[in-house]
């Protein structure tokens, strides 16, 4: 008996990184799981690699931002999974790492849009349907910089803050459905946007595997375990919580910030 069985998930942004891994160990584990993504192909090649595998998988093309889009990807998985089980809410896109007077419109729209409606959206559109099978979870992508923010990362880090209270506020609401929302706050992740940006800059690989207490970066993979976890009867009497799973990431920088003041008083 597989922790999954039996049950119907539903992964955006499962096209890559994160969300693939996410879809892949859900299915791995007795899912039937619907990959939504606003990119078709990858979406069917990923799906098309688990069904491969022996599991269960259909693609879905919505861009997350479209409130209808949301509602027909959740029809989808009702039409051809039988239901909605788990739901992990992981699509985003990154920021532009400028300082704040210099985020354009069309970025602050996106990244807003994307990372918070979109998964305010896609938790609105799937909660009849949770409540049809009697229960259920939400899990979200936030991110580490939702709990301590950086310089240069304002309205990404404002959106996936955001995140963190829609967690416990449905949390609450839907408790008494038996629906749990949990998200996961991710440290910098090994995915494709970092393997573009480490051809501009390389010294980013070292820095944060030095950074980091547990001394390496995380894998989609490490993501994929924390969000199956939450989503697992394991986790049946947690909500509402965000779990950072950051390597240590957080504390270190935090321990940083703490010695440089320190330096400046003398006291170090
Ligand atoms: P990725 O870029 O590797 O994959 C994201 C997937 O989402 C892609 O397949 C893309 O087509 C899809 N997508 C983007 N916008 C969409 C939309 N509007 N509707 C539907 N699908 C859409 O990204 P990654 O790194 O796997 O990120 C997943 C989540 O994790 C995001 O929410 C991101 O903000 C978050 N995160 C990632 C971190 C990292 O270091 N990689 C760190 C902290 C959080």
């Amino acid at each position: 008996m597989s922790r999954f069985d039996g049950k119907v998930a539903i992964v955006t942004g499962a096209g890559a990184g994160i969300g693939k891994s996410t879809a892949r160990l859900l299915a791995r584990e007795g899912a039937a799981v619907l990959l939504a993504d606003r990119d078709l192909k990858s979406g069917e090649a990923a799906a098309a690699e688990i069904t491969a595998a022996g599991g269960k998988a259909a693609a879905f093309e919505v861009d997350v931002s479209d409130p209808h889009g949301c509602r027909e990807m959740v029809e989808r998985a009702e039409s051809v999974f039988g239901g909605v089980d788990i739901v992990h809410a992981n699509a985003g896109i990154d920021g532009p790492n400028t300082l704040f007077h210099e985020h354009d419109d069309a970025i602050i729209e996106a990244v807003t849009k994307v990372n918070f409606l979109g998964a305010i959206y896609t938790c609105r559109a799937a909660i009849p349907a949770l409540k049809a099978r009697a229960g259920g979870c939400i899990v979200m992508t936030s991110s580490r910089v939702s709990l301590q923010v950086p310089a240069t990362m304002s309205v990404y880090a404002a959106a996936k803050a955001g995140l963190n209270k829609l967690t416990e506020s449905l949390a609450l609401e839907y408790g008494p459905y038996n629906i749990r929302v949990n998200a996961v706050a991710p440290g910098v992740t090994l995915t494709e946007f970092w393997f573009v940006l480490f051809e501009r800059r390389p010294e980013l690989r070292p820095y944060y595997e030095a950074l980091t207490p547990l001394g390496r970066w995380g894998t989609p993979d490490d993501m994929a375990k924390a969000v199956a976890f939450l989503a697992s009867d394991d986790a049946a009497f947690i909500t509402g919580v965000t779990l950072l799973v950051d390597g240590g990431l957080n504390l270190r920088q935090a321990d940083l910030a703490y010695q440089g003041a320190l330096k400046e008083l003398g006291r170090w």
